[in-house]
């Protein structure tokens, strides 16, 4: 693990805690879950989706719902993450439909080239934008030319009066999932130190300078964003 992926680990606890602690909230990825699906609802109707940063599964979850006959290869370097998503993905009858790799993308075996992919609420864990470039340019290489692609990330610029704005709003939003004030202390000290803040316009460059079309904005709630862009052709 290099220094940059240090930063925050999904171990037991947190995998166990990890779909109740934010419950609450569960409107927030509700939108991030809908504007994926449009944003991958081009894809054809036997789709391999390849899912970075899958965690315990809630968008495998949602979309393998949504389009039956899709297939999934969720990667994760949690094995507790991971653990948690194989008995929810069994749970909703679709596990025969997906893969599972614990580990980073590049330790996944060969493949043929994905239809689209995912990466929601990962990419800020990586704090050291070269690598975090290489993270997103081992997606672009594992899909279709074309291929659609979402993303999601904390991202903003932290120098901005609107960003404490925002905090602001998200600290009430911890409160409302019952942290305590040291939690939320915690939380807002993580800000870009263990947890990367990127400015939208660097951020989007990034993304494209890793092998995608120039990235569309399709959503924000608070400091979270998400992006549609496609595997450069
Ligand atoms: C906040 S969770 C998001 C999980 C899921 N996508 C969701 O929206 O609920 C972040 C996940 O990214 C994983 N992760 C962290 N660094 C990663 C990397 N370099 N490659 C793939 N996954 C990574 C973590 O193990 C964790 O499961």
């Amino acid at each position: 693990m290099s220094e940059d992926q240090k930063g925050i680990t999904f171990d037991e606890a947190q995998a166990a805690a990890y779909d109740t602690r934010f419950a609450p909230l569960d409107p927030i990825k509700g939108a991030l879950h809908l504007v994926t699906r449009l944003a991958l609802g081009r894809l054809p109707p036997d789709a391999r989706v390849l899912c970075v940063g899958a965690g315990t599964g809630a968008e495998i979850l949602y979309l393998a719902e949504a389009f039956p006959g899709w297939r999934f290869t969720a990667v994760d370097p949690s094995a507790p993450m991971l653990g948690v998503c194989r008995k929810r993905l069994a749970a909703a009858g679709v596990l025969d439909r997906c893969t599972l790799h614990v580990g980073r993308l590049d330790s996944l075996p060969p493949s043929a080239p994905f239809d689209g992919g995912t990466a929601l609420l990962v990419s800020q864990f990586i704090t050291d934008p070269e690598a975090r470039r290489g993270f997103f340019a081992e997606i672009a290489d594992r899909l279709k030319p074309g291929a659609d692609f979402v993303s999601a990330d904390i991202a903003g610029d932290m120098r901005s009066p609107a960003w404490d704005g925002c905090m602001a709003v998200w600290a009430e939003a911890l409160r409302f999932v019952g942290s305590s004030e040291k939690q939320i202390e915690g939380y807002m000290t993580n800000m870009g130190t263990r947890v990367a803040v990127t400015p939208l316009p660097d951020l989007a460059g990034l993304i494209e300078s890793a092998g995608f079309t120039p990235p569309t904005h399709v959503m924000q709630v608070m400091h979270i964003h998400a992006w549609h862009a496609r595997a450069a052709s």
